[in-house]
């Protein structure tokens, strides 16, 4: 792999110990003997293993990760005042003591066609934005407004500004003076007086007649590195706290659409603002059990803002493109073989904006977005998760002009929604075949399955290609059911089936859980590792098991065994060990998935451990157990240390637990 380390550090030197040979045993009392490896370096485990898969489902992107608090800011979706209410007006009566507005349409080519024009009858009219279930603000904090207003006929002279509680109080307030019949942008700041999840932003007139409105936009100031209309802060730091190895973006299915027409196109998410076109989200109509009419893709998180996401964060970035398939769960419409160009085009010109030169026709819009510096882009993905003839062919076309003109760039290919049976065996062999380097797979399995699966890269071929675990997550009911929870079991099946992954760094390279987030109302898909509302967000035990491997990763893989095998979940037990080259830790993953406590004696050899042990553990005997926006940490790790009887590490691992010991080398 190109980008991928290929050396691993010669740990037996670094250690400065020789391997002593320990051997097996069992005692009386039942304890378990591991050997540990110490000193071997079986694998280099990748920078990338573990990372995140973003898409805007659930709300994850507008009225979540994106912080803008107006929905429907430029009144741009399919019904264009959908979030905007007028409580003073009747649609069927002239309203000659209030007033009305009507969305003005100028062009159907146009990213941002509509605008809204407002007339001022009487002291009753009144223009309020929902927000995204509400608007979340906080006391003392300030929100930047902005808006585009040009007056037209009469005397409006004001428009007055007003955070709003749900009984209609005042929560903070501000004006702007339009004036002018040519469009300008306005800007005041309003300032929270008390803390509500569900305000509202109201807008009041001084004079009669009209003025034109677009744009209409609400941020907090307090953003992620505290960028003007840029992301939630609390979000992204959850994010950024798991030190993840890439950021897969945008999705998922809305990278297909259910339509070509509906796909995601990058290239409409970049420039000005106001000049991305609104696209309704494929997530809107999914699922009839959770309608969400009102969800729409405004591109305000874009893809220049998830590259300096992926930046932040030190991520890889991690971009999927359409392959010129729709999603086959929805219409999978096909792009003729003789159409397929602009599509390719669309991934070529992907990795001239991240990485080209400012002269570039791409790269200088990169530089004009106020990026000069190449985003350093190493991979790019070609479709989501098709399956089938018509997948292949379409990819072997990127893939050839993508090596072509970018030979140093790895291509992610993908088996399909399925983690076996017709599509992914004859995905994977096909691209096996066609010399694919890094497949994407997924899999949305109940939590036997994973744990029952601890094994699943075991016979690999060692020199195919190599995986992308890019989307997976137990399920505790079925696969999308809206009764998923992110409770324990799932959890803990995960991290047990993660020893597996772990164990297997020479062929995975990439693992992702998914979704990623949701609202807590506006949700389609469950189960997700965050969880959020208007103005808290909560982890579950799925993040902080995705968090503990993450940040207990390590440079190099060692061998811990029983009896001489690998532990894949014998009497209820796995085990993983990595060393960090750069810190000289050693990471010891267990888990137990037994409803008994179990007794290790975990011999290390190879190298000269300290003394004392950190030990992180997650346990609950209830598997049902979830976290929750009133217990968020109910389920996460608990820290304690032990100490070491020289090369021994003797721990008892409670019931239903996962524990990462960490030992200086
Ligand atoms: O993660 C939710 C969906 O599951 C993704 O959009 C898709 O890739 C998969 O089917």
């Amino acid at each position: 792999m190109k980008p991928i380390l290929t050396a691993c550090l010669a740990l037996l030197l670094l250690s400065g110990c020789s391997p002593k040979v320990l051997t097996a045993q069992s005692t009386a009392d039942g304890t378990r003997t591991l050997n540990l490896d110490a000193g071997t370096s079986v694998a280099t485990i990748q920078p990338t293993m573990y990372g995140l898969f973003f898409e805007d489902i659930n709300f994850a992107a507008d009225g979540g990760l994106y912080a803008e608090l107006v929905k429907n800011r430029s009144f741009e979706f399919t019904l264009p005042k959908t979030g905007w209410l007028e409580p003073g007006t009747d649609k069927f009566s002239l309203n000659e003591s209030s007033g009305k507005s009507d969305v003005i349409k100028i062009g159907e080519d146009q990213a941002n066609s509509n605008y809204l024009r407002v007339t001022v009858m009487g002291p009753d009219y009144v223009l309020i934005n929902e927000g995204f279930r509400g608007i979340g603000v906080k006391e003392g904090d300030r929100y930047d407004l902005t808006l585009d207003a040009a007056v037209g006929e009469g005397n409006i002279s004001r428009i007055h500004l007003q955070l709003i509680d749900p009984d209609g109080a005042a929560l903070g307030e501000a004006s702007i003076d339009p004036s002018g019949s040519d469009w300008k942008n306005y800007a005041a700041t309003l300032t929270a007086e008390r803390t509500v999840d569900k305000a509202q932003l109201k807008l009041t007139f001084e004079g009669r007649g009209t003025v034109d409105l677009d744009m209409i936009s609400l941020f907090p100031q307090d953003t992620w590195k505290g960028r003007k209309k840029g992301l939630r802060k609390d979000l992204v730091q959850l994010l950024d706290d798991m030190n993840p190895g890439f950021l897969r973006f945008p999705g998922g299915c809305i990278v297909e659409g259910r339509t070509l027409a509906q796909r995601y196109q990058w290239k409409k998410t970049v420039g000005p603002i106001a000049e991305r076109e609104y696209l309704i989200n494929r997530w809107n109509t999914e699922f009839d059990h959770r309608p969400a009419p009102d969800y729409y893709q405004s591109f305000g998180l874009g893809f220049f803002e998830y590259f300096q996401l992926s930046e932040d964060m030190g991520a890889e970035p991690l971009p999927i493109l359409s392959c010129g398939m729709a999603c086959q769960f929805n219409t999978g419409e096909l792009v003729p073989m003789d159409e397929l160009d602009p599509y390719v085009q669309d991934a070529l010109d992907l990795i001239e904006f991240a990485n080209g030169d400012v002269t570039t026709a791409w790269g200088k819009v990169r530089r004009d977005m106020g990026h000069p510096a190449p985003f350093n882009l190493k991979y790019i993905g070609v479709g989501n998760e098709q399956w089938g003839p018509e997948y292949i062919e379409r990819y072997e076309v990127f893939s050839k002009a993508i090596q072509a003109k970018y030979p140093d760039i790895v291509i992610v290919s993908g088996s399909g929604p399925f983690p076996d049976g017709e599509f992914f065996d004859y995905g994977m062999q096909q691209l096996a075949d066609l010399g694919a380097e890094l497949v994407d797979e997924h899999y949305y399995r109940s939590p036997e399955w994973f744990r029952e699966n601890a094994n699943r890269y075991d016979s690999y071929d060692r020199n195919g290609p190599k995986i992308f675990a890019g989307e997976y997550a137990a399920q505790s009911v079925a696969i999308a059911s809206p009764e998923n929870k992110n409770n324990w079991n799932c959890a803990l099946s995960e991290a047990a089936y993660m020893t597996g992954i772990e164990r297997n760094a020479d062929v995975v390279v990439m693992t992702s859980y998914a979704p990623l987030m949701a609202h807590e109302e506006g949700w389609q898909w469950t189960p997700d590792m965050i969880w959020f509302n208007n103005l808290q967000a909560y982890g579950t035990a799925n993040y902080y098991i995705q968090k503990l491997y993450a940040t207990h990763a390590g440079t190099d893989l060692l061998r811990i065994t029983e009896d001489g095998e690998p532990l894949t979940g014998q009497q209820a037990l796995y085990a993983t060990a990595a060393r960090d080259a750069t810190t000289n830790e050693l990471y010891i993953k267990v888990a137990n998935t037994g409803a008994e406590p179990q007794s290790l004696n975990i011999l290390i050899a190879g190298a000269k451990p300290s003394a004392t042990a950190t030990v992180l553990t997650m346990a609950s005997d209830d598997l049902e157990a979830v976290n929750s926006f009133a217990e968020p940490t109910k389920l996460s790790p608990v820290e304690s240390s032990i100490n070491l009887q020289k090369n021994e590490l003797r721990v008892a691992i409670p019931a239903h637990a996962f524990v990462v010991y960490t030992v200086q080398l």
